[in-house]
């Protein structure tokens, strides 16, 4: 090997060796006689000092060097005068006898260090020069170590991980699919998998009964900070069980993995209901770090002639705990940034707990004394806190005030990135009504079990009928979704039937599946967690881009290798695609 060391593991018990180094120049530093250089590779850093007066090939070779130069140094270890306490190495330098340059380096575009001048798209183009700096680094070594500990976890208990097929069927799961030519098969489409859904319930038919999978998945979908158009899963499904026992093998998962990785206990994993998590939070996916719960107020604002409030469907508020202090005019820039049509609201209402014990509010018009006291009762306010209510049809207004929750819980400093709060939503609806296509899609997806007590309702009140279905929610954000599933022919062509499917689209989409239950399907369920957003939140990241070493933006587009491209004519026509223009 080049070196005897790398550069992150010298220390005060190594002085007097000689050794071998290896790594990249971070800086150098001339201080007349001496240079000082930091050498730098993907496990630390060290100093190098050399003394260039009384060695002329030293002179020369140190004169010479430049940021990112790969070199290769022997030396003696010495104590340093200067200490860091900072880094590892912060005690010893090397003294370099010998130093080779291995390659050269341009000069790059951006400061290699952990805090960088370099724009977003520059350091997208030479993603592999940013990858260099610590930040990256180490995501990618914690979303390593997360990989490990997940097989770790998931082979303890009997899972088997098994490979499905990257070139597949189109399986309807909401997103669009990403297809790929068939060259041999002129004018047919392979689509590369959503998530590995039907092979997973294929698996549990053969009888592997507990499978896993660290998964590519593609979605043609409008990307955002915790979406990517390839991303990884951690997909599991499992035989003979109940979605209770997934719950607890998945959140032994979460447990596992944060107490492993991050040295954090978790407690157990509350469960709220998907009704519960829309009334409380407007969400399906609360973030339950901070409480601000919602507060719906119809039966003691209605009827008082204030007519916001009288035609509302509902009128809801939350309790910002400490922010009565809040001016006239911070309250009326909430109410613009409550009025862009992003979040769409008509206006705010809001109620003062003064210090001073009484209650004021913006519609004191309509609201008399003795009515706030019902308010700062229903919110339990005490001195100091502000109510803010909002008011329209359900479904809006809930969304509105799921903005305005998150967005005080912001403002007042109760997201802390290193608090984690987990819990389960369960109960979710099988069905979700879209008003564009006027008809209903599955929620999850066409797979997911009905609870068996609801299933009469599929054909009265198909909105009602709610699914064996659970999310894990982490800090607001959706880490991963399951379910149990259909594993009878009957039931699946119900449900495709209710889908809107005729029983030859679905023979057709479908068939192998379907047949498969014939089989002796055992029953079964399962989960995919989202790996990446799973990565973002241990590192605390808003986006899941820097978990990732070579992600797309938000055009879904590589920037560093350009793609997607075009492709020349002749590839063209060996594939059967014909050109437009
Ligand atoms: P679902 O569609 O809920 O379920 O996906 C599971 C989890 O994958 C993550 N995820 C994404 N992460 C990054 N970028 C994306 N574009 C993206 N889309 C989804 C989320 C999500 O919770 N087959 C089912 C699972 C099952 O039923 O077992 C499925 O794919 O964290």
């Amino acid at each position: 090997m080049l070196r005897t060391h790398t550069c992150g593991e010298l220390n005060i018990s190594n002085l007097g060796q000689t050794v071998k180094l290896c790594g990249w120049v971070q800086k150098s530093r001339d201080l007349g006689g001496t240079t000082f250089i930091d050498v730098r590779d993907r496990y630390g850093l060290t100093q190098l000092v050399l003394n260039v007066d009384s060695d002329a090939n030293l002179r020369e070779a140190g004169k010479s060097l430049g940021r990112e130069f790969v070199i290769k140094v022997t030396g003696k270890v010495l104590e340093r005068t200067n200490k860091n306490p900072k880094i590892p190495t912060g005690d010893i330098e090397i003294a370099v006898e010998a130093l080779e340059v291995l390659n050269e380096a341009k000069i790059p575009p951006f400061l290699i260090e952990d805090e960088t001048d370099g724009g977003e798209e520059l350091r997208a183009k030479y993603r592999y020069l940013d990858l260099r700096r610590n930040p990256l680094r180490n995501n990618l070594i914690m979303r390593h170590k997360i990989a490990q500990e997940i097989r770790r976890y998931l082979d303890a208990q009997n899972f088997i991980e098994v490979e499905t097929p990257v070139l597949i069927k189109s399986t309807p799961e909401g997103a669009r699919d990403f297809v790929v030519p068939s060259r041999m098969n002129p004018g047919e489409f392979y689509a590369l998998p959503q998530s590995p859904q039907t092979f997973k319930q294929l698996l549990m038919v053969s009888g592997f009964d507990r499978y896993f999978q660290i998964v590519k998945c593609f979605r043609d979908e409008d990307l955002r900070a915790d979406r990517q158009p390839e991303f990884t899963q951690i997909d599991c499904e499992l035989s003979f069980i109940e979605q209770e026992d997934i719950l607890n093998i998945f959140e032994g998962m979460a447990r596992h993995l944060f107490n492993t990785v991050k040295g954090i206990e978790l407690g157990d994993f509350p469960r709220m209901q998907y009704a519960d998590a829309m009334r409380l939070y407007g969400s399906d996916k609360p973030d339950v770090r901070f409480g601000m719960a919602f507060v719906e107020l119809n039966d003691i604002v209605k009827g008082k002639n204030f007519g916001v409030f009288d035609n509302a469907e509902l009128v809801v508020g939350i309790n910002a705990k400490g922010a009565a202090g809040y001016t006239r005019k911070q309250i009326d820039e909430l109410t613009e940034w409550l009025k862009r049509p992003q979040i769409g609201a008509t206006g705010l209402i809001y109620m003062r707990h003064n210090d001073d014990g009484s209650l004021k509010s913006s519609v004191d018009k309509f609201y008399n004394e003795e009515e706030l006291q019902k308010w700062s009762a229903a919110f339990e306010t005490q001195p100091g806190d502000l109510v803010l209510i909002l008011a329209g049809g359900t479904d809006k207004v809930r969304k509105q005030m799921n903005e305005l929750r998150l967005e005080m819980g912001t403002r007042l400093g109760l997201r802390s990135k290193d608090k984690f709060a987990p819990l389960w939503v369960v109960d979710f609806p099988l069905l979700e009504f879209d008003e564009e296509s006027g008809r209903y899609h599955a929620m999850h997806h066409p797979f997911t079990s009905p609870k068996p007590e609801d299933i009469a309702l599929l054909d009265t009140e198909p909105g009602t009928v709610r699914a064996n279905a659970y999310d894990m929610v982490i800090n607001g954000i959706e880490v991963g979704g399951g379910s149990i599933r259909i594993h009878d022919r009957e039931v699946q062509s119900l449900m495709f039937k209710h889908l809107g499917f005729s029983p030859e689209e679905a023979q057709k989409q479908f068939g192998f599946l379907l047949d498969a239950f014939e089989f002796g399907a055992p029953p079964h369920g399962g989960i995919a967690l989202g790996f990446d957003r799973l990565c973002s939140i241990f590192a605390g990241l808003d986006s899941i881009r820097d978990v990732i070493a070579f992600p797309k933006n938000n055009s879904g587009r590589d920037v560093m290798i350009d793609s997607p491209s075009v492709i020349a004519d002749a590839q063209m026509a060996e594939l059967n695609i014909k050109t437009t223009v």
